[in-house]
């Protein structure tokens, strides 16, 4: 059975860590006999925009809805183009149209990283980010009045439904259940922020008496981001609406010493659409065009495509392989962000050496 995989690579770093992603995806498809069909896409991407006034083309969903798995880079260049068209012109159009409503962020401290967290080591932190990917805060819901005047007002509302909290809930539920810990932590603020955060606790509360064997633990998220950097052990899946979700995902990476390393997957459970898969992290123009991005979130996002296409043994490897080169300590090899003085295609080749096998 082949796989059909549409490519996406986008702006900056995007565009540098891809060749890693695809080198690596190549060594495991080889070593475990997967038949990938890659097709690489040059929309999405802010240069494409430049040139056609859009980030996507008109027919985009027609071209991408039939593949297996789209596998992204990272999208945003603002001095080419606004973030918020260049974001809502691509990767939040695939996340909505693609009903790709879970977004999976695993954050795990790797062995050979030093974690800033005083005295953390691999096993302390190991937690899953399950983080609402289709409304919430991200809504298209608001407008502007009085424009240009100094009456102006702008309003942007957060849309949240039962529908749409209880099917990421109940990802995150079922998640905790397959883990050891079966530990569940809802970010919420409904202290300040009084109808849709109560709401989503009631969700919590409702959901959690289907799974009597999951410890739930709630957290307002101002405390929740300093018990992430105080006791990220307390942790095991932590479930949130999408703005919090996003900020957990970037935290949590960060105690874990590189956000360069975290994966993403952003995910349509039916599989009636294609699922996307991209690293936590973005386009980072300080240091595009160096060539020293840490390509493995974006390697680790692969081992997750492999994993969601059934391929649990490749993905193994693929991580694997991740873990054995960050432990090695190669200074040669590894990106300046995890201590060494290597590039973005040092590391990327060392893994796919070792996924080789
Ligand atoms: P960023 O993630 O691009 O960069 C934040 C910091 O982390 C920078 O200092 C960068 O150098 C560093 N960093 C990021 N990835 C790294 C890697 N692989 N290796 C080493 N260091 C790495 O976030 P930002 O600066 O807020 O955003 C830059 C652009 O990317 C903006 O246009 C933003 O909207 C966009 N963005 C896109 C995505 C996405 O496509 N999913 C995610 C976040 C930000
Ligand atoms: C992410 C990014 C995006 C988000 C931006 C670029 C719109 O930060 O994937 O985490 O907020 O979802
Ligand atoms: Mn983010």
């Amino acid at each position: 059975m082949t796989h059909r995989i549409a490519v996406i690579a986008g702006d900056g770093i995007g565009t540098e860590v891809i060749p890693e992603g695809l080198r690596a995806l190549e060594a495991a498809a080889k070593r475990f006999n997967i038949d990938l069909d890659c097709q690489t896409f040059e929309f999405g991407s802010c240069d494409y925009y430049l040139e056609h006034g859009k980030m996507l083309p008109d027919d985009w969903f027609e071209q991408l809805k039939d593949f297996d798995a789209l596998f992204y880079g990272a999208v945003g260049w603002p001095e080419k183009v606004p973030d918020h068209i260049s974001l809502w012109g691509s990767l939040l159009q695939f996340r909505r149209q693609f009903d790709q409503y879970i977004n999976l962020r695993p954050c795990k401290l790797m062995p050979g990283i030093k974690s800033p967290l005083a005295g953390r080591q691999p096993g302390d932190i190991d937690f899953y980010v399950v983080r609402e990917n289709t409304e919430g805060e991200y809504s298209s819901v608001g407008g502007k009045m009085f424009e240009g005047t100094d009456r102006e007002v702008v309003i942007q509302d957060t849309v949240m439904t039962r529908t749409g909290i209880d099917r990421v809930l109940k990802y995150a539920f079922d998640l905790a259940q397959t883990r050891p810990r079966k530990k569940l932590t809802s970010a919420t603020k409904s202290n300040g922020i009084s109808i849709t955060m109560p709401y989503w606790d009631e969700r919590v509360e409702a959901m959690a008496k289907g799974y009597p064997e999951i410890a739930v633990d709630k957290f307002h998220i101002d405390i929740l981001t300093a018990n992430f950097v105080l006791h990220p052990d307390w942790f095991d899946v932590v479930v949130g609406s999408n703005l919090f979700g996003d900020i957990l995902s970037d935290l949590g990476p960060a105690c874990t010493g590189t956000i360069g390393i975290a994966p993403s997957a952003n995910i349509n459970p039916e599989g009636k659409f294609p699922s996307l898969f991209e690293p936590v992290h973005g386009s980072a123009p300080d240091i595009a065009g160096k060539g020293i991005a840490n390509p493995i979130g974006q390697i680790w996002s692969g081992a997750m495509m492999l994993e969601h296409l059934g391929h649990q043994e490749a993905a193994d490897a693929m991580l694997k392989a991740i873990e054995a080169v960050l432990a090695s300590g190669d200074q040669g090899v590894l990106t300046p962000d995890v201590g060494g003085q290597g590039t973005t295609e040092s590391l990327g080749r060392a893994i796919a050496e070792k996924i080789a096998g």
